[in-house]
């Protein structure tokens, strides 16, 4: 069975240059250039070979007036007689196009689309655009390929809505990810989208960042929540406490020192001390040797801030015997008041309470590991998909927190036995936020960032994947979103924006970059070894979708609510507490 039936209606034109993918089309008439858009599949047919053909898509579509050299403008060129002789103005139209694959026929004579090329062009070789009856095929084969039993279908092909677009869920994963798109256009359904269907894989396992709680009601998933100021005292099985001594040493001090004093390097120093001392002790009463013998500053082990507080009262007060019997300040005497405030005010802040005020049980030795498997488990129900709420983590310390918990769980899987360790991914939503570009950042969050860096760079020998969501692309740091092989671009407006994204893209589809700003809500170019070929892909709505992050002003301002209580709120920010 032939693969294609072209007849001259198809036909656009003659191949007439290639260089590697880029291939120009030379076409005759006016009538055959309509038929050809940007973004449309054409079919190139292969020398010598019947059943093979190039498939392309279309970047540009040229018509350039061409004046003949020879021709002189007469004077007076008013008579019929004088225009009639005169050389015309003739048009040279083209169509430039980008090779993506080739269809052929398999041993046993199936139909088969591949992205390799197995052949160039030759030149005066026809090109055929391929539509109707001809696109049908195509796409149907594309799907069929596409149909495997690791793919996630995720849309329909905008050139051909009938056909079904599948990504390849073992390749979205395996390199990274990343969801671009200007805020409106369709992020947060397409992350739904993708988490509704990986919800139904027994031992799927994805964590996602959600900033806003726009995922907080999904029901097939588990949720957790950093807890907010009124939620302290709580103890609601959601809530994630994420007690300061999970901190590293750089973490915890890029909280607390102020590296422009002029005592900074003393106060990191007692600080260390003290807290390393207090770790010390934990290990003793629990009588745990072997850590004992291993552990750093940086390793996870409970102690009370109180004590370290206290010792660093001390140090700051202390006196000494002095000459002459009389006592003097001690060496650190007066150094660390500061420290003390930033320390005293940061404890008892309830917007830090996630950290610093959690109940008595969080603090055990084991605790650490009970809000792993929380994080990190897939085997109950619902708990495939994760949603962690960061709303209430107050956005000086966002960047650190978040790298805080996905620091942990990419070192929990590094430390998992090799043969037992399961693939994870993390979905990053809102990126700008907290994965900013380094440079011109403090060390906090340079050091926030860099967590995620290592995960982009390592995380696939481990089995953790990232998929970056930023309606900023412009602003998330380039390390990470350069390792992201698959890259899913929704509408995005601003230049930057665009220009950010085109770096990210092969060179040779820069005229399909050029529909990024007048793509549709909910449609995306999708590009990336996840697909069989860069497609333009309207995403299917999720079925439950998530919550919006958007108020609609407007439509507040027209209706007429009771006031607030605004004595109530100014009280509650008082006492820190809504309830
Ligand atoms: N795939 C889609 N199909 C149809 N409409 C969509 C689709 N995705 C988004 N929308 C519409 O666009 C709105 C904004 O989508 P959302 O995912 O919240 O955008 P973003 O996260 O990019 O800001 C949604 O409320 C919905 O009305
Ligand atoms: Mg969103």
């Amino acid at each position: 069975m032939a693969i294609f039936a072209f007849d001259a209606s198809h036909s656009l034109g003659k191949v007439r240059a290639v260089d590697t993918r880029r291939v120009n089309v030379q076409v005759n008439t006016d009538e055959d250039l309509r038929k050809a858009r940007v973004g449309q599949l054409v079919a190139l047919s292969l020398p010598g070979a019947i059943e093979e053909w190039l498939i392309g898509i279309i970047e540009k579509v040229i018509k350039t007036p061409v004046l003949d050299e020879q021709e002189v403008l007469p004077e007076n060129s008013e008579t019929e007689e004088v225009a009639a002789v005169l050389p015309r103005e003739s048009v040279l139209n083209t169509v430039q196009l980008t090779l993506v694959g080739t269809v052929g026929l398999t041993i046993d004579n199936r139909p088969r689309f591949s992205r390799s090329l197995v052949q160039v062009p030759e030149i005066d070789g026809t090109c055929h655009i391929l539509r109707d009856a001809q696109l049908q095929a195509f796409m149907n084969l594309l799907s069929a390929e596409g149909r495997t039993d690791h793919s996630l279908e995720i849309g329909r092909y905008t050139i051909d809505e009938n056909a079904k677009a599948y990504l390849d869920g073992n390749k979205l994963f395996q390199r990274h990810a990343s969801l671009l798109g200007s805020t409106g256009s369709g992020k947060s359904w397409t992350v739904a989208s993708v988490l509704e269907q990986a919800s139904k894989l027994p031992s799927a396992n994805l964590i996602v960042f959600d900033l806003h709680g726009e995922y907080r009601e999904l029901s097939y998933a588990r949720r957790l929540r950093i807890p907010g100021p009124e939620e302290l005292g709580k103890t609601d099985t959601s809530l994630l406490f994420l007690p300061y001594w999970l901190l590293n040493a750089e973490e915890l001090q890029a909280m607390f020192i102020d590296r422009s004093e002029f005592s900074a390097h003393n106060q990191v120093m007692a600080f260390q001390d003290t807290v390393v001392a207090e770790k010390k002790k934990t290990l003793e009463g629990l009588k745990k040797t072997e850590v004992l013998n291993a552990f750093t500053l940086d390793s996870p082990i409970p102690f009370q801030i109180s004590n370290v507080l206290k010792e660093l009262e001390r140090l700051n007060t202390e006196m000494v015997p002095g000459s002459g019997g009389k006592d003097k300040q001690g060496p650190f005497y007066g150094q660390f008041s500061r420290l003390l405030v930033r320390l005293n005010s940061k404890v008892s802040d309830k917007r830090y309470g996630f950290l610093f005020q959690a109940p008595d049980g969080e603090h055990r030795y084991d605790a650490m590991a009970e809000m792993v498997k929380r994080l990190m488990d897939y085997s109950e129900d619902k708990a495939q998909i994760k949603v962690i709420d960061f709303s209430e983590v107050p956005a000086d310390v966002l960047p650190v927190i978040v790298g805080l918990v996905a620091r942990i769980i990419y070192q929990v899987q590094f430390w998992t036995d090799r043969d037992k360790r399961r693939p994870m991914a993390l979905v990053c939503d809102e990126a700008h936020l907290y994965l900013p570009k380094k440079d011109g950042k403090n060390p906090v969050e340079q050091r926030a960032i860099e967590n995620f860096e290592k995960i982009a760079k390592e995380g696939r020998k481990y089995g953790v994947a990232l998929l970056i969501v930023s309606q900023r692309p412009s602003d998330v740091s380039s390390t990470i979103l350069s390792q992201c092989n698959n890259v899913i671009a929704l509408r995005l407006s601003n230049g930057d924006d665009q220009a950010t994204v085109k770096r990210l893209m092969p060179e040779s589809l820069e005229g399909l970059m050029d529909t990024l700003p007048i793509l549709d809500i909910g449609e995306a170019l999708v590009v990336g070894d996840a697909v069989l070929l860069p497609s333009r892909i309207r995403i299917h709505p999720p079925s439950e979708k998530p919550l919006s992050a958007t108020v609609d002003f407007w439509d507040e301002w027209s209706k007429k609510p009771e006031l607030p209580d605004f004595a109530k709120a100014v009280e509650n920010m008082r006492r820190q507490n809504r309830a």
